[in-house]
Order: structure tokens, then C-alpha cells, then sequence
């Protein structure tokens, strides 16, 4: 799992995992790229799982997302089994990370996609005016929040939102919907056919 600050999407993935809700899925390393976090903490101590900081250090791209192969490659998490899971995860991955892992990387964004992609979709949405927002689990392409759409969950707009309470309400959604897309994925129930992808 790769996160960059809260972690509370990570935390809903690994109470998945603990409650046997997803079965078949070992946790095997959180990486962050910010020292420091409460999700690094919360994957260590609430968890026991393994953690490790990569600094993003001015290092772009690949120069990058190398680092990150190698220690996923340490712990397990290969091309052919892993599966990448971006929780808030404040990088773009390269496309040579992306084709190491295709379709093994998922992330979850705080909107409707297409609607709203890059950073705070919860004020686009907003300021947009939408009447229904929400949020989506995707595979990772190289775009920005691009990939095949996994699942996805409304959550309506009312009135009196601003930011923080329309966040909120989001969130909550996406603490639902992330662990359902991985334990999809680790039961082997995810059918992909170009853009379109269908639970079997
Ligand atoms: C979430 O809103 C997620 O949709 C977005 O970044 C935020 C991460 O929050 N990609 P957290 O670190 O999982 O609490």
C-alpha cells in the first residue's frame, strides 16, 4: 500500500483484512513518502505490518518509482500476485511502474469519475455545482485518475456543503467502497475487457 499522510483508506483496507472480511490477501508492506505520518503509524502499530519511508527527495518518475519496485519486490509484492493499492498517495506513478504492474494498481478518488479528476474533486465538485458527487475505485493508467473503473458509490450534495462536510461524507463512502474493490480483487472476481471491467 502506498500512502502519503491520514491513511484512513489504508487502515479501512487492513480492518478489512483483520475482520477476514477480505480473505485471501497478506498485507505485506505500507510505503509512504512523507516521513512522519499517522498512517505510517497507524500500519505499524494497530497492524504489525511492515512500513518504509521513500522520500520523494526531488526524485521524479522512475528515478522514483524504482525504489518503490525494490522494496515491494522485497516483501513479496510482484507483478504476477501483488496488487499496488494508492491511498492517498500524493505522487503520479511513472508509466514504467505502471506497466510493471498493469491492472495491479488500484486507487481511489473522491468523485464521480470522469467527473472531477486531479487534486480536491471534493471543491470541484462543489464549485461546479454537481447535485450528486461521490467516489470511485480504479485501476491505476497512466493518466491522471484515468484508468478502468472498478466500482463507484454516490453520495449526494446538499445545500449547506462546504468542503470539509461534503470530504467527510465522501469518505465515509470510501471506507466502504475501497476494501469491497480489494476483496474483489483477491477473489479473483474482477473481469477486465479494455475499459469496461465486470464482477464475475
Ligand atoms: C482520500 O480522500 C482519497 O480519496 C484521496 O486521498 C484521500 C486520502 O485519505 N485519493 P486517507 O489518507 O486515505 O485518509
Amino acid at each position: 500500500m502506498l500512502i502519503s499522510g491520514r491513511g484512513s483508506n489504508m487502515d479501512a483496507i487492513l480492518a478489512a483484512i483483520k475482520s477476514g472480511r477480505i480473505r485471501n490477501a497478506k498485507p505485506c508492506i505500507v510505503i509512504s513518502n512523507k516521513p512522519g505520518t499517522a498512517g505510517l503509524k497507524i500500519a505499524s502499530e494497530k497492524y504489525k505490518v511492515p512500513t518504509k519511508v521513500i522520500p520523494s527527495d526531488g526524485l521524479k518518475g522512475w528515478h522514483y518509482d524504482q525504489n518503490v519496485v525494490t522494496i515491494l519486490h522485497e516483501h513479496g509484492v510482484t507483478a504476477q500476485s501483488g496488487l499496488v493499492c494508492l491511498a492517498g498517495f500524493m505522487r503520479i506513478m511513472s508509466p514504467e511502474f505502471i506497466r510493471q504492474y498493469r491492472m495491479r494498481i488500484m486507487n481511489i478518488h473522491p468523485a464521480l469519475l470522469p467527473a472531477f479528476p486531479g487534486l480536491h474533486a471534493q471543491k470541484q465538485a462543489l464549485d461546479y455545482g454537481v447535485k450528486v458527487s461521490g467516489c470511485t475505485v480504479h485501476f491505476v493508467d497512466e493518466g491522471i485518475d484515468s484508468g478502468p473503473v472498478i466500482l463507484q458509490k454516490a453520495v449526494p450534495v446538499i445545500e449547506r456543503d462546504d468542503e470539509e462536510s461534503l470530504s467527510a461524507r465522501i469518505l465515509e463512502q470510501e471506507h466502504e467502497l475501497y476494501p469491497e474493490a480489494v476483496r474483489l480483487f483477491c477473489e479473483g472476481r474482477i473481469k477486465i475487457d479494455g475499459r469496461r471491467v465486470s464482477i464475475v
